[in-house]
């Protein structure tokens, strides 16, 4: 079984210009979940693929999410990652574009070495996932302008920024794999229920994850205004004065950000959307296990994803 850690480490990152690679091996070295490219090889060995001709595709993925995220911490100025400052702040915003250009690029290089016979698909399948994260950042972003945004609306915009590079790495593992193409579409289905219920679980960890643990600033989306599944069911399930704090607190230009987090996340315990939150995690994650079942393959190729899935409910980072 490939070590997807293993080959991370491998890319070599020596290159000139200095100022171009450097925040890529930093970028690259700085840990995270794999998830992604663990999903590429879970589905390429749910169908008895080969490995090594997926391994490139998997890196593809997690190079490719990696650039989203240097994007990312510019839009959201975030300032801490996988508990170290961001590739903006540890150098500037013009060193986070342009590396980040190149690691989208470093993205495609790895797909070169993808067969002629199923290059074609393999691209315009990664060119799809790209455009719809691209739609769902902007949507992002435009939300935090919005105080009305349905939880329809957020449920788009999360399946696009985050569900389909899930969705995207189980199939095309599996197509690497040449599964059925009923079976890969499903197993996009099942990545996108998968990332719905890991965006929530992100927007939880970001009000009350620890610090240490998820590696990320904590309450970066409150100061951002960002529209989280917890901002949303705050603003649906509070009472009307508590509703007015919330709208003052979103309104107001010029605060201190500690207080701005204090009394935000009073709110929000006060309102206990931490539960409503949870059992939409719960839901998605079952839907995610029903369409496994639904793949017509023996159970025992079925345990790593259900495994993984269910790790995911409870992960803390
Ligand atoms: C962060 O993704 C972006 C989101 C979709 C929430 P991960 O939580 O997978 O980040 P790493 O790669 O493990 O650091
Ligand atoms: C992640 O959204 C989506 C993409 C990076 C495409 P977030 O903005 O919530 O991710 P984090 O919390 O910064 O990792
Ligand atoms: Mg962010
Ligand atoms: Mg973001
Ligand atoms: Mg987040």
């Amino acid at each position: 079984m490939i070590d997807i850690n293993a080959a991370i480490r491998d890319l070599s990152w020596h290159r000139e210009p200095l100022g171009l690679y450097e925040p890529i091996a930093y970028a690259l070295e700085g840990g995270g979940k794999r998830l992604r490219p663990t999903l590429a090889m879970i589905a390429c060995r749910m169908y008895d693929g080969n490995e090594e001709q997926t391994l490139p595709v998997a890196l593809a993925l997690e190079i490719f999410h990696n650039f989203t995220l240097l994007h990312d911490d510019v839009m959201d100025h975030a300032p801490v990652r996988r508990g170290r400052p961001t590739v903006h702040v540890r150098w500037d915003d013009n060193t986070a574009i342009l590396s980040g250009d190149q690691m989208m690029t470093e993205a495609y290089i790895r797909l070169e070495s993808v067969d002629p016979a199923r290059l074609p698909r393999v691209l315009h399948i990664f060119n799809r996932m790209a455009t719809d994260i691209w739609s769902g950042q902007q949507l992002d972003m435009e939300y935090e302008h919005r105080e009305n945004v349905t939880i329809d609306e957020y449920i788009e915009m999360v399946r696009l920024k985050t569900s389909v590079l899930l969705g995207t790495a189980l199939q095309l593992g599996a197509l690497m794999a040449d599964a059925p193409e009923p079976d890969q579409q499903l197993l996009y289905r099942i990545g996108e229920r998968i990332g719905l219920a890991f965006q929530i679980q992100d927007d939880v960890l970001d009000v009350w994850g620890d610090e240490c643990t998820f590696g990320k600033r904590i309450g970066g989306d409150i100061v951002q205004n960002k529209k989280s599944m917890v901002q949303i069911m705050a603003l649906h399930h509070a009472d009307a004065a508590r509703k007015k704090e919330l709208h003052e607190w979103l309104h107001r230009e010029t605060f201190d950000e500690a207080e701005k987090i204090r009394e935000v996340t009073r709110l929000y315990n006060e309102i206990h959307v931490r539960p409503l939150c949870d059992e939409r995690i719960a839901a998605y994650t079952n839907e995610a296990m029903g369409y496994i079942e639904q793949l017509p393959l023996p159970v025992e190729k079925k345990t790593e994803l259900i495994d993984i899935a269910r790790k995911l409910l409870n992960r803390k980072n």
